[in-house]
């Protein structure tokens, strides 16, 4: 009788190395995506502009041959008035976005993704048509954050949102850290967003 020589995929040596070098080769493409990923989420890339972004025109603009709308930075608007340094902007973007995560906004909103569908996706609420005023879009805003309920917009769902007892500094830093949101390529998300002045 002749003995049978069991195939390669049988022993138990080749299982071994193999879940060896799969483990191994995914823990590199893990840290090599990681390091990709910061690049491409931190402020100051080319998808994320820095902070100091709100020194400037934020416009949206249909790009045809990627079939998605894309912010466009254009010339100089400073937020109220005032052209801020890199750290500056960076401070009240900063206090912007803690104030959001302390109010807990996303219990209603959306932000990048995250967030509830109660009331309208922020991400890019910069630029919404609803902002066209006598007055100029950021003192809108905070008319808006510092009293909803007197300012109520309610865009046809008859919801108000409630008066979160913001203080003027808080606003200041809320509407800061929206245009900054408004500027952040989101691959043309969230969709059905009409923007305020959009080109097609
Ligand atoms: C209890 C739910 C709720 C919470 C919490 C809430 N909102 Fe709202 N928000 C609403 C509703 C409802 C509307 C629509 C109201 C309207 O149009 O008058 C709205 C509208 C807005 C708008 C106008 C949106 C646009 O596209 O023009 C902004 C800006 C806004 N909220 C910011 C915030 C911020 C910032 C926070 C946290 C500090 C927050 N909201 C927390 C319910 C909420």
């Amino acid at each position: 009788m002749t003995e049978q020589i069991p195939p390669r995929w049988a022993s138990e040596t080749f299982w071994k190395k193999t879940a060896i070098w799969v483990t191994g080769g995914s823990f590199v493409l893990l840290v090599v995506l990681t390091f990709d990923s910061l690049a491409k989420i931190s402020a100051g890339g080319p998808r994320v502009p820095a902070y100091s972004v709100i020194n400037k025109d934020i416009g949206y603009r249909f790009d045809k041959s990627k079939q998605r709308y894309q912010p466009v930075i254009g010339d100089d608007a400073p937020l109220f008035g005032k052209s801020l340094s890199e750290e500056e902007a960076e401070k009240l973007v900063d206090l912007g976005k803690k104030t959001v995560q302390a109010k807990n906004c996303m219990n209603c909103h959306t932000l990048l993704g995250n967030g509830a569908y109660y009331a309208p996706d922020l991400t890019k609420a910069w630029l919404d048509q609803g902002w066209i005023a006598k007055e100029s879009r950021e003192q809108m805003m905070l008319n808006f954050l510092l009293d909803p309920e007197k300012n109520a917009r309610t865009f046809g769902s008859n919801r108000k949102m409630p008066n979160l007892e913001i203080t003027q500094q808080e606003a200041e830093g809320i509407v800061a850290f929206l245009k900054w949101m408004a500027s952040i390529d989101t691959n043309g998300f969230p969709h059905n967003f009409r923007a305020l002045g959009a080109e097609d």
